[in-house]
């Protein structure tokens, strides 16, 4: 699922509605290409689980639209539980892991598949995985939407991606600027003036 297979959106010509014209300069995924990535995504997920039962874990906040869309096309056993971890830092910079919520599911023996929205720095899931390790899963995939491969300082891949994006900063299907934006049916481009104040 990785590398050629992993689309990078082309060049949107959709415009942005005009209540976000304001704040969003352009999308750069619209919501229609969303649904269907994440349909391919579902199949692949299935194809590799294969009826096994999944324990579904998803890092809060920003996945929850992501992970609502991704479930519902898994027709697979599965339980779903929640890791709340947040990186506070100065605007649009990762700053500090704070965990906010801690799992409460067994994953023993388990199949994991962690779920977040973007793999940016890495530092998130390089924290998280190897906590995750340490319960003894059978197994760990992680599935991302967004792969931002050019920001890495932490060497963590994911194995299902949804997109691989330029550096640019996106807003929107649950992604935030200070906990606004996730609302947006589609994933786009901040405006710069939005956030260097
Ligand atoms: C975002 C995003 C990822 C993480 C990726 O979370 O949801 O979990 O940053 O960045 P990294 O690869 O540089 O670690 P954030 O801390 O902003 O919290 P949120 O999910 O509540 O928006």
């Amino acid at each position: 699922m990785r590398s050629s297979a992993t689309p990078k959106p082309p060049r949107s010509h959709t415009p942005v509605p005009s209540d976000w014209r304001p704040e969003v300069e352009r999308v750069l995924i619209t919501d229609a290409q969303i649904a269907r990535r994440v349909r391919t995504l579902a199949r692949v997920i299935e194809r590799d689980f294969r009826g096994r039962e999944v324990v579904v874990i998803s890092l809060l906040n920003g996945t929850v639209l992501f992970l609502a869309d991704l479930i519902r096309h898994l027709s697979l056993p599965l339980r779903l539980d929640f890791i709340g971890v947040s990186s506070y830092g100065a605007g649009t910079e990762s700053g500090e892991l704070v965990f906010t919520k801690e799992l409460r599911l067994d994953v023993r023996g388990r199949d994991v598949l962690l779920v977040d929205d973007i793999l940016d720095t890495g530092k998130t899931l390089s924290r998280v995985i190897p906590k995750l390790r340490a319960l003894n899963p059978r197994r760990i995939k992680v599935c991302v939407l967004l792969d931002k491969p050019s920001r890495r300082v932490e060497k963590v891949a994911a194995d299902y991606v949804g997109f691989e994006i330029p550096d640019v900063f996106v807003v929107g299907y649950g992604l935030d600027y200070a906990e606004k934006y996730r609302n947006l049916p589609f994933v786009g481009v901040l405006k710069p003036a939005m956030y260097q104040t």
